[in-house]
């Protein structure tokens, strides 16, 4: 697999900040990634690229220089939210735009945080372009999550290296940690564990500022978002398996392999290992002849609560998924899924129906009924790549033949997806 999207952006962003060179390995060749890294050479961090290896020369978290242009952050909200935290502490003004996609997503999510930490940001009704004037030093503060957004944690705690004082960040639904992996792998001492907040177990994340950041070797692990869709179809068709190895096995982005194992599907870990502070692994699937949840398992199959930030990638999937299942799989408490790149609920939604799936529809969620005989449709991506790779596993298991349209899309996140998944199939 390409290397993990996620851990990539924190890897580009945070070696920028560090003091020497940064060399990475297996760097996401992922659109969204090259954003990050074009913003960065705006930002005066001279880069070099071969193929998957970066060399990234960093200014130290003192030598980022004004961009002379808006940066671009394109369909990247990640792009976005994690570099806006490190430009609110610094002491330029900068503008950060993106298509329109990612200009109607909601930004006062990290405008409120970022101002209380003494920025100040200029939006449109809370959507980008962002004009950030920065304060150097920012002041540290304990913030807790409104939403439950790894973006917005990494875009605190990106905030707190260049804060005075300790930064918390508090969450009660655990998101995704990637941030806090990598900012420990250059040096960054940062405390994360479980207190209790207000009568409520709560995660926590605390860095003190001004930090010192210090250069790396980073490998990234391959990325287990983009690996989920050939996990999914070696699940969904009979007599097929799939091995891949150096997938990254974080424990906040793992849930969907378990919710499979929980549904009867074969699928297996080995040669666990970790590659700088990430555990990595090899994983293997085999196609399942009838997919029935064991008789143990709710129908349909329910999906909601402090589950849905550790899967909220492969939602779209997992209900194509559900589709095929016994009793079917209802979505709740993911209202998350309509400020994504498409809204998910209502993209997933129309997909599942034109290929003659029953879907309900809810504000936070759907649910899909099971065991249906997908057939032929034309899809619109609607320019999202999750929805256009999950609906080409979709395509797979329909009768005839399924058109997705603006399939392009899916460089966004995995531009050789559609050579990679031919070269896997029979
Ligand atoms: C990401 C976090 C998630 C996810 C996105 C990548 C990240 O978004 O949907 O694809 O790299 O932190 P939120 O944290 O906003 O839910």
């Amino acid at each position: 697999m390409p290397g993990d999207k996620s851990i990539s952006h924190r890897a580009a962003i945070i070696a920028a900040m560090a003091e020497g060179s940064s060399r990475i390995t297996n760097f996401s060749t992922s659109e969204d990634c090259a954003a990050t890294v074009a913003c960065l050479e705006q930002l005066g961090v001279s880069i070099e690229r071969n193929g998957g290896d970066l060399w990234i020369h960093g200014v130290g978290s003192n030598g980022l220089r004004a961009a002379a242009a808006p940066l671009d952050c394109r369909n990247s909200g990640t792009t976005m939210r994690l570099l806006a935290g490190i430009l609110a502490g610094q002491n330029f003004k900068t503008e950060l735009t993106g298509d329109a996609s990612l200009r109607s997503r909601p930004m006062q999510r990290i405008i409120e945080p970022l101002e209380m930490m003494g920025a100040r940001i200029s939006s449109h009704d809370g959507n980008a372009p962002l004009a950030i004037a920065g304060r150097k030093p920012l002041q540290g503060m304990t913030y807790k999550l409104l939403v439950a957004s790894a973006q917005v944690k990494s875009c605190v705690l990106l905030a707190g290296l260049n804060a005075d004082g300790r930064t918390e960040v508090i969450e009660n639904e655990p998101t995704r940690d990637h941030t806090e992996r990598m900012l420990r792998w250059f040096g960054v001492p940062i405390d994360t564990g479980e207190a209790e907040r207000e009568g409520e177990a709560a995660h926590f994340a605390t860095v003190s500022g001004p930090a010192r950041l210090v250069a790396r070797e980073v490998s990234i692990p391959g990325d287990i978002s983009s690996a989920a869709y050939f996990i999914a179809a070696a699940a969904l068709m009979p007599n097929s398996s799939i091995e891949i190895d150096r997938v990254g096995l974080n424990p906040t982005r793992t849930s969907f392999l378990n919710r499979l194992r929980t549904l009867g599907f074969e699928a297996t870990v080995t040669e666990a290992r970790e590659q700088n502070n990430e555990p990595i692994g090899l994983v293997s699937i085999h196609g399942a002849k009838e997919p029935r949840p064991p008789a143990n398992v709710q129908r349909p199959f329910l999906i909601d609560g402090l589950a849905i930030p550790q899967l909220i990638d492969e939602l779209p999937l997992l209900a194509v998924i559900g589709s095929q299942i016994e009793g079917g799989v209802e979505i709740r408490d993911a209202a998350e899924l309509r400020v994504k790149e498409s809204d998910r609920i209502v993209t997933t939604t129309a997909g599942l129906r034109a290929m003659g799936v029953e879907v309900e529809e809810f504000d936070d969620g759907l649910g899909v009924a099971g065991r249906a005989r997908l057939r032929r449709a034309e899809i619109d991506s609607r320019g999202d790549h999750r929805i256009a790779m999950a609906f080409s596993v979709a395509g797979l298991i329909a009768e005839g033949k399924t058109e997705i349209k603006g399939a392009d899309c899916v460089a966004v996140s995995f531009p050789g997806f559609f050579g990679l998944l031919n070269s896997v199939i029979e």
